[in-house]
């Protein structure tokens, strides 16, 4: 969900549930943060500031935590989200063809959104099913064997 459509109001009410849900301790800060993630996008300033105040965790730490994580997000996100594996053993049964193929259909870089808000693509370590490498996630669906050529068929599955 981008920015400008992110109701504040409805930002807070969502992490006061999602901190009821989870808990409100120092060990429950990650599944919040990615709880947050999901069902927003992202994870907004307001979004901290409320937890800083139901955690009681400066904000600074929330921040640094958030910005830490590849999987958590403090911009907003596209509507799907593409991680392709840059860890080894896929880079080498052809990761990195697949990758160029990837960011040239996409039209992005690693950590960029496109104009539309559709698509964001980030690369990830191991996700550990290496055997089948090179291996991309898009959402939550895995793919794996990817070649260059299936790249765009790939994509196009989420149209
Ligand atoms: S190296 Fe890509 S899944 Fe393990």
């Amino acid at each position: 969900m981008p920015s400008d459509t992110l109701n504040k109001e409805e930002n807070i009410l969502g992490v006061q549930e999602i901190v009821k849900r989870i808990g409100s301790t120092r060990a429950d800060l990650i599944p919040v943060l990615q709880a947050i993630t999901n069902q927003f996008g992202f994870i907004s300033q307001t979004a901290m500031e409320e937890l800083s105040q139901l955690m009681n965790l400066p904000t600074k730490e929330i921040n640094s935590v958030a910005t830490f994580y590849r999987m958590l997000s403090t911009q907003p996100r596209g509507r799907h989200v593409v991680q392709f594996c840059e860890s080894a053993p896929c880079h080498v049964v052809g990761g990195r063809e697949v990758f160029a193929a990837l960011k040239q259909a996409l039209a992005l870089e690693p950590g960029q959104t496109s104009p539309d808000n559709k698509w964001t693509l980030l690369t990830t370590s191991c996700l550990g099913v290496c055997g089948i490498g090179p291996v991309m996630l898009i959402d939550t669906d895995m793919y794996g064997n990817v070649t260059p050529e299936q790249v765009k068929e790939i994509l196009s599955r989420y149209e």
